[in-house]
């Protein structure tokens, strides 16, 4: 296994390129089992989850072509087959499979998904929805087995907010009879993002980003050619490590309105937040106030940004506040920053950062954010070098991390552990 070695305390500067979102990407690609002809996308990240998925739709007879960030699926040749364990252990996005099985076979066999485990994430309300297009849903020695003998659209009210729900319905839903309507649906931009994939393919979905989604089913879908949106929680991660290295960054490539929420936290802070039509100039500054911070749904500010942003705060004058209300105890980074010299107390969903100096230590990123926290952290320590363990998850995520990193000016590297 790998480590990430990091001496820090030097202000990052120069131009990061933002890949495509992995939390589309792992939508889309199961997305492309929809169709009966080629599925063609464009700015695809190049990240583990991303290279399970193509194995897994290569496992079911699809031919995948890479050509750098370009990836064509032909799906034609597709059989139903079951995939109770293997790959689809590795990530949590395979449940991505259920509706995408679903919709084009009528059935589907996908072992519980794995991934980043910072607490239960159950699928309930995804078997809600499946059940309601009339399919039968049981538990087959640990995987779920779905089958429907003929899916029929339905009014669908989601009891959770839930990004994996929303889609995996809109995925079956896209090849129901008659309408379906998701009600109390999330709004993400990957949300949206997968439906302009759909209706590419000749889906009628609309409502996608509000909490009304309106789905028509439709015979057949077919192929198209699909650029998949800027990675928002990359970005937001490095909008975070320039502010926290008082650096100068331009984050090239986003879409500034979805960073909206994270820009408006770091001005609250005193960072100085540029925004241009496609990208984002952040430029640190020697002192930063504390403030409190509100993990929601989006628009809100991201859960999966929560982590990183914990690490921001160690270098505010004061108390912060940071609470998660999408996940209740998504605070596996804590105790390692607390190993770094942070002085943080985690009651229920909140975490109180007192700000201060860091120190540099060996520490392990327990899942794929908390991972980018530490990176985070590290990344202010001008004395010693932080060794962190667990790079597998953050690789999970940040597509050329480190050569980025290095690009801005910073000294970090891998060494084996
Ligand atoms: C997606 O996970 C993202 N993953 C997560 O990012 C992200 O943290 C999360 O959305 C919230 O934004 C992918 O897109 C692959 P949810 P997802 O269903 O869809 C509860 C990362 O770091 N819930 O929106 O699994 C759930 O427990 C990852 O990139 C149910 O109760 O999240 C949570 O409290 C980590 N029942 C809340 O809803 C369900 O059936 C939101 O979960 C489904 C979810």
């Amino acid at each position: 296994m790998e480590k990430l070695m990091i001496r820090g305390g030097i202000p990052l500067r120069g131009t990061v390129q933002i890949s495509g979102a992995k939390n589309s990407a792992v939508a889309l690609l199961p997305a492309a089992i929809l169709a009966e002809s080629t599925v063609t996308l464009d700015n695809l990240p190049h990240l583990s989850d991303v290279a399970v998925y193509s194995d897994i739709l290569q496992e079911l007879g699809g031919t995948v072509t890479w050509n750098g960030d370009t990836i064509v699926i032909d799906p034609s040749a597709m059989k139903s087959i079951p995939m109770p364990n293997g790959k689809v252990k590795l990530l949590r996005a395979s449940y991505y499979l259920m509706g995408a099985m679903l919709g084009r076979f009528g059935e589907a066999t996908i072992g519980l998904p794995g991934g980043c485990n910072f607490e239960p994430r159950p699928i309930d309300q995804h078997i809600k929805g499946f059940e309601a297009l009339g399919a039968q849903v049981t538990n087959d020695h640990g995987s779920v087995r779905i089958v429907a003998k003929e899916l029929r659209g339905a009014k669908i009210y989601l009891d959770v907010v839930s990004v994996g729900a929303t889609i995996n319905i809109m995925l079956a839903a896209s090849r129901a009879k008659g309408s379906t309507i998701i009600e109390n649906a999330a709004k993400e931009p990957e949300i949206i993002d997968v439906a302009t994939l759909l209706n590419a393919m000749g889906a009628k979905i609309k409502g996608a980003g509000t909490e009304t989604i309106r789905i028509e089913g439709v015979d057949s879908l077919h192929g198209c050619r699909h650029s998949i949106i800027p990675d928002r929680i990359q970005a937001g991660t490095y909008m975070i490590a320039a502010a926290a290295t008082r650096g100068d960054i331009l984050i090239d490539n986003v879409i500034p309105k979805h960073m909206e929420a994270m820009t408006a936290k770091l001005q609250e802070m005193g960072v100085h937040v540029y925004e241009m039509d496609e990208s984002i100039r952040i430029v640190g500054q020697p002192h930063y106030e504390a403030i409190d911070v509100k993990a929601l749904v989006y628009p809100g500010f991201a859960t999966d940004l929560q982590s990183p942003m914990t690490s921001l705060l160690t270098q505010a004058q004061g108390v912060s506040i940071l609470s998660d209300y999408v996940y209740s105890s998504r605070f596996k980074h804590v105790p390692e920053l607390t190993r770094m010299g942070a002085s943080i107390r985690v009651e229920g969903r909140s975490a109180i950062v007192e700000g201060g100096p860091l120190t540099a230590a060996k520490v392990r990123a327990a899942d794929l954010r908390a991972g980018a926290a530490l990176v985070v952290a590290a990344l202010t320590i001008p004395d010693g070098v932080t060794e962190i363990t667990g790079v597998e998850y953050i690789d999970r995520g940040y597509d050329n991390l480190v050569d980025n990193l290095r690009m801005l000016g910073a000294d970090v590297w891998r060494e084996q552990e």
